[in-house]
């Protein structure tokens, strides 16, 4: 597939098939959160698959009740939920390197997109999932204090596919050499 075509084609989706994915296509979408690139390559994402039905349903309810994707996370066969190990990304001997702090958030985002991508590319459908309950996301699947759960995007085939939401113009968002004086 054309990466540009994938980078433009890929959708949020919030409507999947029962329909089961195979050990090889999760580990390809895995391979790629492996691939990407990380802050002084410290790599410091974590991937925990879920597809205990009870456990996604626990996932499930950690979303607002609002939250389009809710529903998605039970109906996929698998949910992803990336974390990142905090105190890693952006730090040189235990100090943060920038005034940025931990580069973590940054880093998995990274990861995430490059999941999405190659489940894209496989057919599988995703929607990154930002807008929940952390804390208890995290006490649901047992994480220790250094490690944060990020986001999660359930994995599966798509039973339905949106239309693209809106992007802004290039020119809204595209400068040249500096920042432009608005008056
Ligand atoms: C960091 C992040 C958090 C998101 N959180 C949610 C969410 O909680 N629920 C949801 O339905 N979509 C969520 N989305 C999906 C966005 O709404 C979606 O990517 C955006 O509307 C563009 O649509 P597209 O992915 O089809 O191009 C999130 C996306 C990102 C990048």
């Amino acid at each position: 597939m054309d990466l540009m075509e994938a980078i433009k084609g890929r959708r949020s989706i919030r409507k999947y098939k029962a329909e089961p994915v195979s050990e090889e296509a999760v580990q390809k979408v895995i391979e790629a959160v492996r691939w990407s690139p990380s802050w002084a390559n410290t790599q410091c994402w974590e991937v925990i698959l879920v597809r205990d039905p009870n456990v996604k349903s626990e996932l499930a309810n950690t979303l607002t009740p609002t939250n389009p994707s809710r529903s998605s996370m039970t109906e996929a066969p698998l949910v992803v939920v990336l974390c990142g190990k905090k105190g890693i990304s952006g730090f040189k001997k235990g100090e943060t390197a920038t005034v940025k702090g931990d580069w973590l958030m940054f880093d998995t985002g990274i990861a995430m997109q490059s999941l999405c991508l190659a489940a894209y590319g496989l057919g599988l459908g995703t929607v990154v999932v930002g807008l929940f309950n952390h804390k208890k996301a995290e006490e649901i699947l047992g994480l220790p204090v250094n490690v944060e759960v990020v986001a999660m995007t359930p994995l599966g085939y798509p039973a339905a596919r949106g239309d693209a939401p809106k992007r802004k113009e290039v020119s809204d968002f595209v400068f040249y050499e500096k920042y432009p004086v608005r008056k």
